[in-house]
């Protein structure tokens, strides 16, 4: 009998790592992302992020293919978004130098979805998580809420993407 039990807190220990393993945002969940500063970017100038009838055509291609990326995320595409940066780094989100200290720095909310894609940095390179508006980590292993997919195309374009960081700030007409 006691082999028996061992046996199975073995095994539900090995399904407990082999989940952790299979979906893990690679930066800490930010608390108090509710107080981050609200900025002004090219996405939130177009109003969100539209479904996948949209004509985005004259977009640049990083912008179409992030539309491509998720616009059948739900019907009639993502919706609002924001972005928000910790207080502390809205300096270097405005510079668009890429010098962020280690951390959660900027969010995009996917205001409608109640999803926060979270960019950070560890050891001055960017990281990325996927959560629920409290705090629930729902990054997968494949897919577009895979932190290989994030790094994929926030590393591509080097044009917009600096450290992570692909928008930057417009001034509000
Ligand atoms: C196909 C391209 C693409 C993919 C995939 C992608 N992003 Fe982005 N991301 C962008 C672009 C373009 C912007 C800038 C939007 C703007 O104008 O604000 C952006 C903005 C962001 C921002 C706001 C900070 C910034 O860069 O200005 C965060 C945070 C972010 N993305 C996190 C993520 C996370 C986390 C994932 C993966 C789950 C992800 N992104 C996947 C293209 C992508």
């Amino acid at each position: 009998m006691n082999r028996l039990l061992s046996a199975l807190v073995f095994f539900l220990f090995i399904v407990l790592i082999a989940n952790h393993a299979a979906a893990s945002s690679d930066v800490a969940f930010p608390k108090d992302w509710k107080k981050w500063s609200s900025v002004n970017t090219p996405l939130t100038e177009i109003g969100g992020l539209p479904g996948c009838n949209a004509d985005v055509s004259t977009l640049p291609p990083i912008y179409q293919e992030t539309v491509a990326t998720y616009c059948s995320a739900r019907e009639g595409g993502p919706g609002k978004v924001a972005v928000l940066v910790n207080p502390y780094v809205l300096n270097v989100y405005e510079a668009h130098n890429g010098k962020y200290p280690d951390g959660a720095n900027v969010i995009l909310h996917l205001k409608d979805m109640k999803v926060l894609f979270v960019l950070g940095h560890k050891g001055g390179v960017a990281v990325y998580g996927v959560f629920t508006e409290t705090g629930g980590d729902i990054a997968t292993k494949n897919g577009p809420l895979a932190t290989k997919t994030c790094v994929n195309c926030h590393t591509a374009y080097k044009a917009f993407c600096v450290n992570g960081q692909c928008g930057r700030i417009v001034k509000k007409r």
